[in-house]
């Protein structure tokens, strides 16, 4: 089934794109909407909530400023090497850039030096809640702090945006440690967009009201209900939670319930628990929708075994994590040609999980461990694979260029979890 490395392929069909480079590229003239600078230093500096860490920053602050877009806005960010020795890059993860403008060092562009700068122009096309992090020697410069979050759409009355990042072993929300209190008005309607920009899975939730799970990875889910659950949000994904702040408040909790974000009328203490043992599963939440493809007819069929091997590997000793029994960069890249419906089945046994996250494109979740999604569309870029599971998702190939598809674990990334979807 596998087709790796780009031999003749047997599709039938005609594919005619050829790569043009002015198609990979964001518009290249028009004032923008939205036009940001970012520096990237590193340096030791305060987080929010007072301690001091050594890190990186983006214009002195980690996480650097939230960028916000409406759809159709001309986005365009600057970003300034100061100080980051290794070189840095923006990738903007989960939007659907064109390639040459995501921002990942050695495949779309090089990496920034000290004292050089990079201009990245896109059109927000898709409203949602996404992230920014450099992707040159990513496991150190994200973890570091070389990271920010974007929200395309219009702000929202009752709107919290909540990056979570552990710093030197501090788990903190928006840069603070411990619990912080955003003020809103009872009966407003919150619309919770919640980040996870750390290397491993973490469950969240809102206490003292049931909530809506409205979208993922910046998509809507179809006709979702009230919970009262935690909902396990994977390394590099997106949860936007949804609810109507009662009296008394409610309270953001990312893990454990001493982080925080109280959220509620000013001056009162909203509840703080522990989240409920129950779980979100959006394979059986929400109410089906049309996909805008047919799955079941599919041009390509890929699988991704994910697997772990000590010892030598493709020449290099170590103990490695393997795709299809390789390591990058000697994985064979996925190969496939504009308008190609393409279907992946991942599976792992490498005795841990890894969230796996596929750049410029967004893909639907059709199954796991053979049981069918029955609810609403569950679109991820980045989908937390356990160990012994297996996922088939299905996307439409509809962004030319060479696209990275990794484990957002990000150390995983650099011991081998990462390939290349490329476009014929
Ligand atoms: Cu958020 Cu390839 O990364
Ligand atoms: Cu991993």
């Amino acid at each position: 089934y596998a087709d790796f490395g780009g031999g003749p392929e047997s599709g039938g069909h005609e594919h005619h794109h050829g790569m043009n480079v002015a198609d990979l590229t964001g518009p290249r003239t028009g004032t923008p909407d939205v036009a940001v600078t970012l520096t990237a230093r590193k340096q030791k500096f305060q987080l929010a909530s007072g301690e001091t860490v050594e890190g990186y920053t983006l214009n002195g602050t980690s996480p650097g400023p939230l960028i916000r877009a409406k759809v159709g806005d001309l986005v365009q960010v600057t970003l300034v090497n100061e100080s980051v020795k290794d070189g840095a890059t923006l990738h903007w993860h989960g939007i659907d850039v064109p390639n040459a403008e995501d921002g990942v060092a050695g495949v779309t562009q090089d990496a920034v030096p000290v004292g050089g700068n990079h201009v990245y122009r896109f059109r927000a096309e898709q409203a949602g809640t996404y992230w920014y992090h450099s992707h040159q020697v990513s496991a150190d410069e994200v973890k570091g702090g070389l990271f920010g979050t974007i929200v395309i759409a219009p702000k929202e009355p009752g709107e919290v945006v909540a990056a979570i990042h552990t710093y030197d072993g501090k788990r903190t929300i928006n840069g603070r440690t411990g619990s912080q209190h955003i003020d809103l008005p009872a009966g407003t309607t919150a619309r919770v967009r919640v980040v996870n920009t750390d290397n491993s899975i973490l469950r969240v939730g809102l206490i003292g009201t049931p909530y809506k799970v409205v979208a993922v990875d910046g998509r809507d889910i179809h006709g979702p209900t009230a919970v009262t659950a935690a909902y396990p949000l994977a390394a590099g994904a997106r949860v936007d939670l949804e609810a109507v702040v009662p009296a008394g408040g409610m309270r953001l909790v990312a893990g454990a319930a001493n982080v925080s974000v109280g959220i509620g009328p000013a001056g009162t203490e909203p509840p703080s628990a522990e989240l409920p043992a129950k779980t979100v599963d959006l394979l059986k939440y929400g109410t089906p929708a049309a996909l805008g493809f047919d799955p079941g007819k599919a041009d390509r069929n890929f699988e991704y075994r994910i697997g772990r091997r000590p010892g030598f590997l493709d020449g290099v000793p170590g103990l490695w994590w393997t795709i299809n029994g390789h390591k990058y960069p000697d994985v064979p890249m996925y190969m496939v040609a504009e308008g190609d419906v393409v279907r992946m089945k991942i599976s792992n046994s490498s005795g841990q999980a890894h969230p796996m996250h596929l750049h410029g494109h967004h893909a639907v979740v059709l199954s796991r461990n053979g049981v069918k999604t029955t609810g609403s569309p569950w679109w991820i870029d980045t989908l937390e694979v356990g160990n012994d599971e297996t996922y088939e998702i299905a996307f439409v190939a509809d962004n030319p260029g060479v696209w990275m598809d990794h484990c957002h674990n990000l150390p995983h990334a650099s011991q081998g979890l990462m390939t290349h979807l490329m476009y014929e």
